[in-house]
């Protein structure tokens, strides 16, 4: 079995001491619009199928410096206690990168959404913390050894190392080398995000452990891979052809799918709370009254539309509570 730290000891330079006194870097939280749900190597994050997101104006921004004793991390101001599950989950990520075993992070690292709102995620906290600590270090990696290292903290993390429209190839080679994500395709302007607020509680289960028990126990998981790559196929001949009803339809049912894949896995795991399935109710109906609204949804239960800038008057009054969030290229 190929552990994490071969991979980055293959992949960045001898380790040195810090060449700056601190680096701050940048990205973006990505919505899945063909997901990633299930891997094929769990220590390296490798997915079984292809996925495919588009990038949000909101950002995590991150700073790492050397600490004199022990790490540190202050998440929007507030220092976390070394046992909570952020602390520990951030160390070890840490522990990939450290010159030697008695340097520490101070990591400080703020998020745009708050994170109540169930938006802020791992995966622009970890693809920010891997460009800081290349800055910190001088390494001067391609994007493509970002995505790979980011995907080291979560898989997600892959993606957010890009704007507009990003593609993570799932790759074939066992150590990953190949499994990285790039931008692909042109801005499309017209097009428009926004949340349906549902509750900002925490989940009760990750997204990790919600894969790899959809992975062993769900009978109709065998059919994901065919399902992602009709709706790769089809998302993409709608970016190109700025398709919205092709588009959308892909996305929606892709997430359906994604959670029906769940949802058949025992024990059962549901992230739909009942006012999810209210908002995708109203979704619907906005759709039977010639509104193009269409939704996605991840591992929680709020609900994500997307719709043409053409229908965004008619979208608000129909959704007066929608958090419209603009989308980054
Ligand atoms: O990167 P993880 O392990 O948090 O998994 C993300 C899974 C989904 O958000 C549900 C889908 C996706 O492609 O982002």
């Amino acid at each position: 079995l190929i552990s994490k730290q071969f991979v980055v000891d293959a992949m960045i330079p001898k380790k040195s001491l810090p060449a700056v006194p601190m680096a701050s870097e940048s990205a973006p939280v990505n919505i899945a619009l063909v997901k990633y749900w299930g891997k094929r190597n769990e220590e390296l994050h490798l997915p079984i199928t292809d996925s495919l997101s588009v990038a949000l104006s909101l950002m995590t921004t991150t700073s790492v410096r050397q600490a004199p004793c022990k790490d540190e991390i202050i998440l929007n101001g507030q220092r976390l206690p070394e046992s909570s599950a952020f602390f520990l989950r951030t160390a070890r990520f840490l522990d990939l990168f450290r010159p030697n075993s008695s340097f520490f992070f101070t990591v400080e690292t703020k998020n745009d959404v708050p994170t109540a709102a169930g938006l802020a995620s791992s995966a622009s906290g970890f693809a920010a913390l891997i460009k800081a600590i290349n800055t910190l270090f001088d390494w001067r990696l391609s994007p493509e050894k970002l995505s790979i290292l980011a995907r080291m903290g979560s898989g997600s993390a892959s993606r957010s190392i890009a704007s507009g429209f990003v593609l993570w190839r799932k790759g074939v080679l066992e150590d990953g080398e190949d499994s990285y994500a790039e931008c692909i395709g042109n801005p499309w302007d017209e097009l428009r995000f926004g949340v349906l607020l549902v509750t900002s509680e925490a989940k009760n289960i990750g997204s990790g452990e919600a894969m790899r028990r959809t992975v062993k126990t769900s009978p109709v998981y065998s059919l994901w891979p065919e399902v992602v790559e009709r709706d790769l196929k089809a998302v993409y001949q709608a970016i190109g052809s700025k398709d919205f009803v092709l588009f959308g339809e892909a996305v929606e049912r892709n997430a359906l799918f994604m959670h029906a894949t769940m949802q058949t896995a025992w024990p059962p795991i549901c992230y739909w709370k009942p006012e999810t399935i209210l908002a995708m109710n109203s979704v619907w109906s906005s759709r039977s009254q010639g509104l193009p609204v269409y939704f996605t949804m991840d591992a929680g239960p709020n609900v994500k539309v997307f719709y043409p800038v053409s229908k965004e008057k008619e979208v608000l009054a129909f959704f007066p509570s929608l958090w419209q969030i603009p989308l980054l290229w």
